[in-house]
C-alpha cells in the first residue's frame, strides 16, 4: 500500500502556497509596522520547557505533545510558540539590552489532537509577543493590532472575547470561590472535571462536557473577585480599548487551555467562510510570571497567536488576494511622474502598491490591476492632475470616488480596513 502523510498533517501544494505567502506577508508587514521583529526558535525543545510554562495539568502537555526520547533525554515538538520565545528571551538576556521587546514568529506547531476541519496535528501559527510592558495600554494596542489584521484580510464578523483572571492572589481567591460553588455540586460534574476540582478547578469553566457546562452556568464571575490592582488593570484596559474604538465582549467564563496566563485573556472568534465548529481564529493573553518562572528576571509579557489554517478557512480566495494591495494607473507622462510619487507615499503608509509605468491604455492597466487582484486602483489623468485629485476605484465594492491627491493614502487605508461590500466572508 502507498504511504500517506500522517493523519492531521497536510501537504500544502504549489497551487495553494500562494495564499499562504499572501497571508504571511500581510502579517509580517503589519507586525513590522507596529515595531515587532522576527524571532526564529527551534521546533524541538526540552520537554521540561513546556511542562514548566504551559503546565502539567493541561490537555496540551498531558495528552497532546509529540515527545521523543534520545540518549535518556526527553524532547518535544513545540505545541505553541510562546514558551520557546520566552526561553530564548531568558537565555539571551534580552532584557539587559532593551527595556521593551516586540517579537513575532511564524511557523508550524504540533499537537496530537483528533483531526477535523480546522484542527490539525501540524498547524501554523503567526504569533506576537511583547516583553517589558505591564499594560494595560499595551494590551489594548496589541488587541487593536490583532483586530486590524483581521480587517485587512477582509474577515468580517470577528468577535473579541475579553476577560481577566487576575494575578496569583486573585486566582487563589477565585479558586476558593469556585471550590465552594462546585464541591457541593461535584456529583453533577463529569469524571474529568472531578479530577480537575483538585488540581485545576479553573479549567472546569472551559469543559465541553454538557454536564459541566450546565453546572458552571451559574458560577460567580471572576471579575467580581479581582484584587484592587487587578481591577485597576482591567478597568484601564477597557478605557484604552474604548479610546481606540475597539469593540469587545466581556466574557467572564473565558479561561484558556494553557496555565501561564495572568490578568488579560482574549480570543477572537468568527463564523466566516468554511470555519465550522473550530471557530477560534486566534487567542492570547498576558503572562507576567513566565519569564521569572523560566529562571529569568521579573519581566511582564503579553502575546497572541493567529491560527493561520483557520484564517484561510475563514476567508474567500479573492478577498485574501485583494487584501492590502493598491494599483496606480497613470495616463500620460505628467500623470506618471505624479503617480510614481503617489506610489511612494502609499508604500510609506505601509500599503503594498504597484505603479503601472508601462504607459499603456487604461483598459490594459485595469486588466493588470484585476489580474493581481488589487483592492484599490487609483486612476490619474491630465484633468485629475490639474485639479489635484485622483479617481479611487474600490475593485471589490465596484465603486469609484474622486479624492484629493493629498488625502489618497488616508482614504486608501480606510478602504483597506473596511469589508468589501457584497463580500461573502
Ligand atoms: P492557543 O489558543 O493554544 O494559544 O492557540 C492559538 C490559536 O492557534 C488558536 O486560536 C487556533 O486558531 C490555533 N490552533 C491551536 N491549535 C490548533 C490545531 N490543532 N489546529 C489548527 N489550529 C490550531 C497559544 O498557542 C498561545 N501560545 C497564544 C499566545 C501567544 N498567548 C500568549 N502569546
Amino acid at each position: 500500500m502507498a504511504i500517506r502523510s500522517v493523519k492531521g498533517m497536510n501537504d500544502i501544494l504549489p497551487e495553494e502556497v500562494g495564499r499562504w505567502h499572501l497571508l504571511e506577508s500581510e502579517f509580517r508587514s503589519l507586525a513590522e509596522l507596529y515595531g515587532f521583529r522576527e524571532i526564529r526558535t527551534p521546533i524541538l525543545e526540552n520537554t521540561e520547557l513546556f511542562v514548566r510554562s504551559i503546565g502539567d495539568a493541561t490537555e496540551v502537555v498531558e495528552k497532546q505533545m509529540f515527545t521523543l526520547e534520545r540518549d535518556r533525554e526527553s524532547f518535544s515538538m513545540r505545541p505553541e510558540g510562546t514558551a520557546g520565545a520566552a526561553r530564548a528571551y531568558v537565555q539571551h538576556g534580552v532584557n539587559a539590552r532593551e527595556p521593551v521587546s516586540r517579537w513575532y514568529y511564524l511557523g508550524p506547531m504540533f499537537r496530537a489532537e483528533r483531526p477535523q476541519r480546522g484542527r490539525y496535528r501540524q498547524f501554523y501559527q503567526a504569533g506576537l509577543e511583547v516583553y517589558g510592558d505591564a499594560g494595560p495600554a499595551g494590551d489594548a494596542e496589541l488587541i487593536d493590532l490583532v483586530v486590524t489584521l483581521y480587517k485587512r484580510l477582509g474577515i468580517s464578523d470577528v468577535e473579541v472575547l475579553l476577560n481577566s483572571i487576575g494575578g496569583p492572589e486573585t486566582r487563589a481567591r477565585y479558586r476558593q470561590v469556585l471550590l465552594e460553588y462546585l464541591e457541593p455540586r461535584s456529583s453533577e460534574l463529569s469524571e474529568h472535571a472531578r479530577v480537575r476540582l483538585n488540581d485545576n478547578p479553573l479549567r472546569i469553566l472551559d469543559s465541553k462536557d454538557p454536564r459541566d457546562k450546565a453546572t458552571v452556568a451559574g458560577v460567580p464571575s471572576v471579575l467580581d473577585h479581582l484584587t484592587p490592582e487587578d481591577r485597576e488593570h482591567w478597568d484601564g484596559l477597557r478605557r484604552a480599548l474604548d479610546a481606540l474604538g475597539v469593540e469587545y465582549k466581556v466574557t467572564p467564563g473565558l479561561v484558556r487551555g494553557l496555565d501561564y496566563y495572568t490578568r488579560t485573556l482574549f480570543e477572537v472568534t468568527s463564523n466566516a467562510g468554511e470555519l465550522g465548529a473550530q471557530n477560534t481564529l486566534g487567542a492570547g493573553g498576558r503572562y507576567d510570571n513566565m519569564i521569572a518562572e523560566l529562571g529569568g528576571p521579573k519581566v511582564p509579557a503579553i502575546g497572541f497567536a493567529f491560527g493561520l489554517d483557520r484564517i484561510l478557512l475563514a476567508m474567500g480566495e479573492r478577498e485574501l488576494a485583494r487584501a492590502g494591495t493598491c494599483f496606480v494607473a497613470p495616463m500620460g507622462e505628467p500623470a506618471l511622474l505624479r503617480g510614481l510619487a503617489l506610489g511612494r507615499e502609499l508604500r510609506a503608509g505601509g500599503i503594498r502598491t504597484e505603479v503601472d509605468s508601462r504607459g499603456g491604455s487604461l483598459k490594459s492597466m485595469l486588466r493588470r490591476a484585476d489580474s493581481m487582484a488589487a483592492r484599490i486602483c487609483f486612476v490619474l489623468g491630465e484633468s485629475e492632475l490639474e485639479r489635484g485629485v485622483v479617481q479611487m476605484k474600490d475593485l471589490a465594492a465596484h465603486t469609484q470616488t474622486e479624492v484629493p491627491l493629498d488625502q489618497a493614502v488616508t482614504r486608501a487605508a480606510e478602504v483597506l480596513a473596511s469589508k468589501p461590500e457584497g463580500s461573502t466572508t
